[in-house]
């Protein structure tokens, strides 16, 4: 079964670095895997007609008035993005956002026809303290009713960046426990995803795809990962 293999280019690249990249990943890579794209904001535009799926990193919750510096889903629609990663744990702590605002991003996507990727994950803390299943629970609570196609990337915080990945039985855990919450979903693990570790990731039955944030500016590795 094909899998999404999503990169995060978080606040990184150019518009020469993008090209460039687009190029040499084209190149080196032949997959039936869904490959989508997160590219900063001033970048989405212009690569929405390429030929893979670009993603935006965030969304307003609100339609449209006073609010410097956010982007709607009527814009990404009106600029033809087809996905929009939501929750992510960067945009979480830098921006204060709730769980009751990444719903209510969430329904302004949805609105819009616009795919989300919510992301969920702990902190050290609260998987040291067992209270990962709750904390998880408490980031989906608004979901749970849902039955669309949503796609969820369990990404534990203190994995982020950090070269650290989970047991295969904690993140099995997470991914039953998410199954159970939201029907339908297809569930991403994300952190510290990188071509010497996707490969036992990828061949989880209980892993639907990839969210790979630093390895992904490298076309190559990249590459190497989404064919898998
Ligand atoms: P990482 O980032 O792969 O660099 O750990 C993943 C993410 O934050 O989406």
């Amino acid at each position: 079964m094909s899998k999404i293999i999503i990169a995060n280019f978080k606040m990184n690249g150019t518009r020469h670095f993008i090209n460039k990249w687009f190029s040499k990943f084209l190149e080196e890579t032949n997959t039936l895997n869904k490959i989508i794209v997160a590219l900063p904001t001033p970048y989405l535009a212009s690569f929405s007609d390429c030929n893979i799926s670009i993603a935006a990193q965030n969304v307003s919750s609100f339609d449209s008035g006073s609010f410097t510096s956010q982007v709607s889903a009527e814009m990404l629609k009106d600029c033809d993005i087809d996905y929009c990663i939501i929750g992510h744990s960067e945009s979480r702590n830098l921006l204060n956002e709730t769980n009751e605002d990444i719903f209510e991003k969430y329904n302004q996507l949805s609105k819009n026809l616009i795919k989300p990727i919510i992301c969920v994950g702990e902190p050290m803390n609260v998987r040291e303290g067992n209270q990962t299943s709750s904390f998880i629970t408490d980031q989906l609570n608004f979901f749970s009713s849902k039955e669309e196609d949503v796609i969820i990337a369990y990404e534990p915080i203190w994995a982020i960046g950090s070269g650290l990945i989970p047991a295969v039985s904690d993140i099995n855990e997470v991914c039953e426990l998410i199954k159970s919450l939201v029907t339908n979903a297809k569930i991403l693990y994300g952190g510290s995803v990188n071509e010497k570790n996707a490969f036992h990731l990828m061949n989880n039955s209980n892993i639907d795809g990839l969210l790979v944030g630093g390895a992904s500016l490298d076309p190559k590795e990249f590459a190497n990962i989404a064919q898998l």
